[in-house]
């Protein structure tokens, strides 16, 4: 089994557990870290199917109370109405504050479980529970917490970082292929931005991490893991430009997703192809070697990424890439890859990003006429 603690100045480390079949001795791993004897598990429809009955089993054996909250499969689950709903259940359990919250499932799950747990009664432990490959290579880990608002994603939010993190590699062998290509997408986003080590030992195993090879899978998760806890311990709550790495390929994919409609494109496929067109944007404005550009782009080939065929209007996606909520200024601010393992934060002017967009959508059209 392999262990890599969260160390953060400040905050009690924890660790993050990865190995298959370790949802079994949760329970006993918690009871190490905590004496409270009760626990509320919050999980999805889609999870509850198939993990509920042995999370719940291991926690009641290891001495636990366990509640349970089910709520809908998916992004809706992430609202102000199911927050609610959460928080009056935790009354009607008389959770205190010892009490443990067990979020069960992706990332959705991890967002909003972690979101009203560390609100209620101003913050009760949370222990992460991730089924899916994103949320145990991603979102499980650094404490970002959040639910969505009409105006937008993720607007409402805290930073609570869990008192443990359990990812049993087993719990993937249920996961549809498009939401194992999102987490695929980034642990090439990790590799690509952590080192040489990680870019090309994850080049010469892609065919078996689409493949799902257990012994590929685990490597990948500790490796993103490692990646991600050292980003967090350097920048916990965003605020001295480390964390800011994790948005590579991001900032073209939030448009992406709105413009082709969201669910079109899985998430996955649109960082994959925010990817693509940061590196290429880096060739043009920071040195960027092209071989790079080659590398990554057959690597996502070969992780079940493929370029997309969006046909979209270059200043409407300019547009939509300024509406996001993280931009500040009439610059757009690009993670770009001066090379493998080094990037920096490149600010450009409309008229540029536009430039680039429309050589890209012509490239894609090219593409499709071949
Ligand atoms: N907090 C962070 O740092 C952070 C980072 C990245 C993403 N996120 C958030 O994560 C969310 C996306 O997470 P996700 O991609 O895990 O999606 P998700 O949680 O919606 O899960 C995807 C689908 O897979 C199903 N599922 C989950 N585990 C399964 C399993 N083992 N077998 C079969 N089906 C399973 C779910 O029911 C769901 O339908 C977004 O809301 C995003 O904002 C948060």
């Amino acid at each position: 089994m392999a262990k890599v603690v969260v160390d953060i100045a400040g905050k009690r480390p924890y660790d993050v557990r990865v190995a298959p079949g370790i949802l079994q001795n949760l329970g006993e791993a918690l009871r190490r870290l905590d004496r409270n004897p009760k626990a509320l598990i919050i999980t999805d429809l889609e999870v509850a199917k198939h993990y509920l009955n042995a999370t719940k089993a291991s926690l009641e054996d290891a001495g636990y109370h366990c509640s349970v909250i089910t709520v809908p499969s998916g992004e809706e689950a992430k609202s102000v109405e199911c927050a609610a709903e959460i928080w009056n259940a935790m009354a009607d359990c008389k959770l205190n504050r010892d009490s443990l919250v067990v979020a069960l499932g992706g990332g959705v799950i991890g967002d909003l479980a972690g979101f009203t747990g560390s609100t209620f009664m101003r913050g009760l432990p949370v222990v992460q529970v991730p089924t899916t490959l994103l949320s145990m290579v991603d979102s499980s880990v650094g404490g970002k917490t959040a639910i969505n608002l009409e105006a937008g994603k993720n607007l409402v939010g805290t930073f609570c970082q869990p008192l443990y993190v359990c990812a049993d590699i087993e719990t993937l062998q249920t996961l549809p292929e498009r939401e194992w290509a999102c987490g695929c997408a980034e642990i090439a986003k990790s590799a690509l931005i952590d080192s040489d080590d990680f870019f090309f030992w994850l080049c010469e195993h892609a065919d078996q991490l689409a493949a799902r090879n257990a012994d590929v899978v685990q490597e990948a998760v500790v490796k993103s893991v490692v990646f991600k806890a050292q980003v967090v311990a350097a920048d916990e709550q965003e605020t001295k430009g480390v964390r800011e790495c994790l948005n590579y390929g991001h900032t073209l994919a939030h448009a992406i997703e709105t413009e082709a409609g969201y669910g079109v494109y899985s998430h996955g496929a649109a960082v994959a192809e925010g990817m693509r067109f940061a590196a290429r944007l880096g060739v043009a404005c920071c040195g960027t070697p092209l071989a790079l550009v080659e590398t990554q782009d057959h690597l996502l080939d070969e992780l079940g990424l493929p370029a997309l065929d969006l046909q979209a209007d270059p200043e409407r996606l300019l547009d939509l890439m300024f509406s996001d909520k993280k931009v500040r200024s009439n610059t757009l601010r690009f993670v770009l890859p001066r090379d493998v393992g080094d990037w920096e934060v490149v600010s450009l002017e409309p008229d540029v990003v536009l430039e680039h967009l429309r050589a890209w959508q012509q490239s894609l059209s090219c593409a499709d006429q071949a």
